[in-house]
């Protein structure tokens, strides 16, 4: 699976939404860092975190069990499993919010916005 992703701390700094059809598209015209803006490979049984990271990444995370949400991406396109003993509600995983420690590329191309863990829906569940 090939996926674009893109840091939340740029959607920030540029003043974009993550709901914007053109976000990826702005965001290569931007010249953001290598590491806020790019794309990688995600291998069969991979997750997208432990892709990220063999990509040499680091995106955030902590207790990899699909317990805190500190791992919380945004999809804009494409689909990421949802293992069911995980943290996220169904409201904010029906707004495109996964968890990418647990979270398994269900198609061949991910628009991923990483690092969303500081937006404020999903302060609660970050421990
Ligand atoms: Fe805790 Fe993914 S790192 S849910």
């Amino acid at each position: 699976t090939r996926v674009e992703f893109l840091d939340y701390e740029a959607v920030v700094d540029y003043g974009w939404s993550l709901d914007d059809d053109e976000l990826f598209r702005k965001a290569s015209h931007a010249d953001l860092d290598p590491d806020a803006h790019g794309r990688l490979l995600v291998h069969p049984d991979e997750s997208l975190l432990e892709a990220a990271e063999r990509s040499g990444f680091a995106w955030p995370f902590s207790c990899r069990g699909g317990a805190c949400a500190n791992c919380a991406v945004y999809l804009a396109e494409g689909e990421l499993s949802q293992p069911t003993d995980h943290i996220m509600p169904d409201d904010l995983a029906e707004r495109g919010f996964r968890l990418s420690c647990n979270g398994y590329p269900l198609t061949d191309e991910l628009s991923v916005v990483f690092n969303v863990k500081q937006r404020p829906e999903l302060d609660d569940l970050i421990l």
